[in-house]
């Protein structure tokens, strides 16, 4: 059984694409829940169940920390092969399949773009009757939600550095997982600010580009190995267990991917060792706040970074109650999304 406390779980199976399909619902309480379309191999269904129920999980605490009226939820697209060998008709079946998914949901649910899916891929779904955020610009939509969420990331990786008592990043050694539209973006970022670059990614083109900016690489097996200042993982979720945390040569984390501890116990693991943990559901959350504000809010660019910036004080007050009261960061920062959803929920 799944300990979960989520609202609905849906799981479609078709034959004809060898796709299964699973769209998890966390919470309504503060409005129709969103989250993004995965769409990447399972090793199972019941993997890709778990995944979906917990990345729901994720935008709830994400959407209720931000104070954004939306529940959580999300989407995962279990694929028969990897994405790259997807002809394109058999991609388009996949992407209309989901969207009559996600319409059965009466606008209770909507999407956005995940890992394995573009801005391009959510027309598709838009154009096929089920709402999607994060479309091209020239559909009307807000575009890649990467460059807001590695905007947010970087001012997260900072206010982690500085709760590990480094000032500033100038000659940190910062050591990246994933560099793909985020991670190469926050690569940039770091870059920039005088860190030396240490990176890791499954694709050989995004190595070398980092290479370019003067990163060194190594390869992506021994990421959890090397030591480093601070790692920020961009890559894949569940990284983190409690046997890495115990070994893990860092002394901050702040990243981009969802849920990169397995459970609780890994982060209690790393608060017990002195190493800053950044939530991923409050660092992460500039995607959200890009594609909610400008989409359901009607925000501008001002209100936008306006909230972004927030993440740097929400995650003093995430550090600050996690020493009063001797919990792990990650226990914190889900009290005050719990705090925050009960208080949003009562103001409604
Ligand atoms: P992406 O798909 O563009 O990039 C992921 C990168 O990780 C790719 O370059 C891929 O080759 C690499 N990768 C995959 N497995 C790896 C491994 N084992 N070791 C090293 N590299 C590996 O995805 P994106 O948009 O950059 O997102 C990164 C993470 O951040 C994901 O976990 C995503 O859920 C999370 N996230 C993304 C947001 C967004 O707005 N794009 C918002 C919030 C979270
Ligand atoms: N998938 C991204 C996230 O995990 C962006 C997103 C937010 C997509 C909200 C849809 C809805 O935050």
């Amino acid at each position: 059984m799944i300990d979960w406390g989520g609202v609905l779980c849906a799981v479609r199976c078709d034959d004809e694409t060898g796709a299964a399909f699973v769209i998890a619902v966390h919470s309504f309480a503060l409005g129709p829940a969103a989250g993004g379309t995965r769409a990447m191999e399972y090793p199972s269904l019941d993997a890709a169940v778990l995944d979906a129920t917990r990345l729901a999980e994720a935008m709830s605490l994400k959407l209720a920390v931000a104070g954004l009226p939306l529940g959580g939820g999300k989407s995962v697209i279990a694929l028969p092969v990897p994405r790259a060998r997807l002809d394109p008709a058999r991609w388009r079946r996949i992407l209309e399949i989901h969207a009559e998914n996600v319409a059965a949901f009466g606008g209770n649910y909507v999407t956005g773009p995940d890992v394995g899916t573009t801005a391009a891929d959510m027309d598709v779904v838009h154009e096929c009757g089920a709402y999607a955020t994060g479309r091209t610009p020239a559909t009307g939509g807000s575009g890649s939600s990467a460059p807001a969420t590695a905007r947010g990331v970087h001012i997260a990786v900072k206010r982690a550095a500085a709760e590990a008592g480094f000032d500033e990043l100038d000659g940190l050694t910062v050591l990246i997982q994933g560099l793909g539209a985020v991670g190469a973006e926050v690569a940039r970022r770091v870059a920039a600010d005088g860190a030396r670059l240490i990176v890791a990614d499954i694709d050989e083109r995004a190595v070398t580009a980092a290479v370019r900016l003067g990163a060194t690489a190594v390869p992506v097996e021994d990421v959890l190995q090397v030591e480093s200042d601070l790692f920020v993982p961009c890559a894949i979720g569940g990284i983190i267990d409690a046997d890495v945390a115990g070994t893990i040569r860092t002394k901050a984390i702040a990243g981009a991917a969802n849920n990169v501890l397995t459970g609780g116990a890994a982060a209690e693991v790393l608060q017990g060792r002195g190493i800053v943990l950044a939530p991923d559901f409050i660092a992460n959350v500039g995607g959200a706040v890009d594609l909610a504000g400008r989409e359901f809010l009607g925000w501008g660019d001002v209100e936008v970074e306006q909230k972004l910036a927030e993440i740097g004080d929400t995650l003093d007050r995430v550090f600050a109650d996690a020493a009063t009261e001797h919990i792990s960061t990650d226990e914190a920062a889900r009290c005050l999304a719990r705090r925050r959803l009960e208080a949003l929920r009562t103001s409604r």
